[in-house]
């Protein structure tokens, strides 16, 4: 089976699940909904290699959950773009985008009560970080934070363990070891969500569908703003801490993305992003050649 033609059994599998709700309305919703790069399915179908038939419904459950959790961080973020869309929470309100993501989530977990304990037990826990990171985003963002292991805690339990639990679920079922492509999506998910946080940075709005610098408007001190603060001196420290979580002037713009292009904060973020991506290659514990091309793709991307 070719890749594309997984991702689109993944997107049917979840339409028939939000059609067998037999509720209009909902349907309609989630069909307006664009499905993105379905990162996590992309993974899981490169482990489950010539038994991918059978990680499908395992895909679409993660995919099902993700998206669920993105219905409630556009609340929690108060953000009007998703995937170069105007996301639900603008378009039918915060109350619908908020159940909507409840609907979904609950519906994941049905499909997923059909699965072996250990299976149930890795994507339940992992929708317990999943919660924490977003807590735990939601408190450091207000105010400047410049601790970076509060960072990378925050980063793992938000975004890199729903991807850990991806790789290491498919592994499991087809077979595989569980620990070890664990640690790979566990890795890749921590440099893909660096990667994320430099994109939001040096990126166009018109690149990435919703506007740039908006993380440290929304009061997010990401890692190449971490870095930024510990390479300026005093003066701009201040300045740099008194623009967090405000909306920016041209001017306060100009400054911020000169500071960054001579600090080198960007290009030392990218030297970590590396790293963590370099440690998922060193997981892998089979020669996979696709797994290996997506790791250089993701630090590679542009949006
Ligand atoms: C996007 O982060 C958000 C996440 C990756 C996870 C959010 C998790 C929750 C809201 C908890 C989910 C709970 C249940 C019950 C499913 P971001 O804001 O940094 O990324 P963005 O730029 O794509 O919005
Ligand atoms: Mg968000």
């Amino acid at each position: 089976m070719e890749k594309e033609e997984y991702l689109k059994k993944v997107q049917n599998s979840i339409s028939t699940w939000i059609q067998d709700l037999e509720d209009r309305y909902i349907f309609n919703l989630f069909n307006s909904i664009e499905s993105g790069k379905m990162v996590r399915s992309q993974l899981m179908f490169y482990i489950g290699q010539n038994r991918s038939d059978e990680v499908v419904p395992l895909s679409a459950i993660i995919e099902l959950i993700h998206l669920a959790s993105l219905l409630h961080d556009d609340v929690i973020d108060d953000a009007d773009m998703r995937r170069g869309k105007p996301s639900i929470n603008v378009v039918e309100g915060s109350k619908v985008s908020i159940m909507l993501g409840d609907i979904f989530y609950s519906k994941a977990f049905a499909e997923l009560a059909k699965y072996q304990k250990e299976i149930i037990e890795q994507i339940a826990n992992s929708v317990v970080k999943l919660s924490i990171g977003e807590l735990q985003d939601v408190n450091l963002s207000k105010k400047f934070n410049s601790d970076e292991n509060l960072y990378f805690e925050m980063i793992y339990n938000k975004t890199a363990s729903l991807i850990e639990t991806a790789t290491k679920v498919s592994a499991i079922l087809v077979g595989k070891d569980g620990a070890k492509f664990g640690e790979y999506g566990k890795n890749l998910g921590i440099a893909f969500q660096i990667i994320d946080d430099i994109l939001d940075i040096t990126q166009t709005a018109e690149q990435l569908g919703k506007p740039n610098l908006n993380d440290f408007v929304e009061g997010k001190t990401t890692l190449p703003y971490i870095y930024l603060y510990n390479l300026l001196d005093s003066p701009d420290r201040e300045k740099l801490v008194s623009l967090h979580g405000k909306t920016l002037e041209e001017s306060d713009r100009n400054w911020l993305l000169s500071k960054f292009q001579s600090s080198g904060a960007i290009e030392k973020s990218y030297q970590v992003a590396k790293h963590y991506s370099e440690k998922a290659i060193h997981s892998l514990p089979e020669e996979n050649t696709k797994l290996v091309e997506v790791v250089y793709k993701l630090v590679d991307r542009t949006k």
